[in-house]
C-alpha cells in the first residue's frame, strides 16, 4: 500500500508555504510547528548529533543547529531539501547542516548507532502507511544507545474526534475501521496510531517511552485567518495541557519522546 511515487509526486510539489511554521513568520497560523517548537525546546540536546527525518522545509533542522547541534536532514523531496538549504543559508547555519535525500522505508545511508537524537515530527511516519515499522526500525538504527527518538504522528482518536466534530461520517467511520485515513493528500493515506499501539512499537525496537503529548487539541489549522491575540491565546491554552494524560491521544498530532535503551 506505500506507494513512493505518490508521496515525492506530493512533496516535490509542495510549496515552502504549505508546511511553513516558524513562529517568528507572522503569516504562519498553523499551529503544529508552534506546539513541536515547545515540546523540542524541553527535550532536545543542547550538544552532539541530531538526525532531522523528513525534515520538510527544514525549520526544525535550523532551529537544531541554531543550539549547537550537527544536523543531518532527511527528505525524500529534493524541491523541500532545497528549501531546508535556503533557509539554513540564510540562517547562517550551512555549515552545520548535511542534508540527505533518501527514503526512510528504506536503510538510510548515513551512520547506525551514531545520533543523540532523531526527530520525525508533524507526520512523517504517519506518511509511510503500511511500512511504519520499517520507518521506525531505520530511524532507530541510527540513535545511538541512551539517544532520544521523538516522533510526531497522526493520532487515531484524534482524527476519528476531528472529524466527527466536523460532521464528516464517513471519514471518521473509515479511519476507525482500519486506521488510515487522508491527511494531505488523495493519493495516499497516513497511518494513525494510539498512545499504547505507538508505545509497543517503540517498545519492540527497545526504545522507553519517556514523555507523550497530544496536541493540538483544537486541529492543526485552528488559528489560521486569527489575530495574534486569538493566536497567542489559543497557544497558551494548549501548552498548559499538553501532556495531560485524560487528553491524551484526542489531539490531530500524538508526540512520543523515547529513550534508545540498548
Ligand atoms: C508534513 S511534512 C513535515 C516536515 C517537517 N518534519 C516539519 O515538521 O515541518 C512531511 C515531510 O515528510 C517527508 N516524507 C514523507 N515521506 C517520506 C519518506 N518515506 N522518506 C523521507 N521523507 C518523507 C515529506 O517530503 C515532507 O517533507
Amino acid at each position: 500500500m506505500y506507494d513512493q511515487a505518490a508521496i515525492r509526486e506530493l512533496f516535490e510539489k509542495w510549496g515552502h508555504e504549505e508546511i511553513e511554521g516558524d513562529p517568528g513568520e507572522t503569516t504562519s497560523r498553523w499551529a503544529v510547528p508552534h506546539i513541536n517548537h515547545i515540546i523540542l525546546d524541553r527535550w532536545l540536546p543542547r550538544e552532539g548529533s541530531a538526525l532531522d527525518a523528513g525534515c520538510g522545509c527544514g525549520v526544525e533542522s535550523v532551529r537544531m543547529a541554531g543550539r549547537g547541534l550537527i544536523v543531518t536532514a532527511v527528505d525524500i523531496s529534493t524541491s523541500l531539501l532545497e528549501h531546508s538549504r535556503e533557509r539554513a543559508e540564510k540562517a547562517g547555519v550551512a555549515d552545520r547542516i548535511r542534508l540527505v535525500r533518501a527514503d526512510i522505508t528504506e536503510p538510510l545511508p548515513i551512520p547506525k548507532n551514531s545520533f543523540a537524537v532523531c526527530i520525525a515530527m508533524t507526520g512523517v511516519v504517519s506518511h509511510t502507511g503500511d511500512r511504519y515499522r520499517d520507518a521506525i526500525a531505520n530511524l532507530v538504527a541510527c540513535v545511538r544507545p541512551g539517544g532520544l527518538i521523538i516522533l510526531g504522528v497522526a493520532s487515531y482518536y484524534g482524527k476519528i474526534r476531528q472529524y466527527l466534530s466536523e460532521g464528516r461520517l464517513d471519514d471518521a467511520e473509515h479511519v476507525a475501521d482500519t486506521r488510515f485515513t487522508h491527511t494531505v493528500s488523495d493519493t495516499f493515506e497516513d497511518r494513525c496510531f494510539t498512545p499504547q499501539e505507538l508505545t509497543d512499537i517503540l517498545d519492540a525496537r527497545n526504545c522507553r517511552i519517556v514523555a507523550m503529548f497530544t496536541a493540538p487539541t483544537i486541529g492543526a489549522y485552528g488559528y489560521v485567518g486569527e489575530s495574534d491575540e486569538v493566536v497567542r491565546r489559543g497557544l497558551a491554552l494548549e501548552e498548559r495541557f499538553l501532556g495531560t494524560p485524560e487528553l491524551l491521544g484526542v489531539g490531530e498530532q500524538l508526540i512520543a519522546v523515547s529513550e534508545k535503551t540498548t
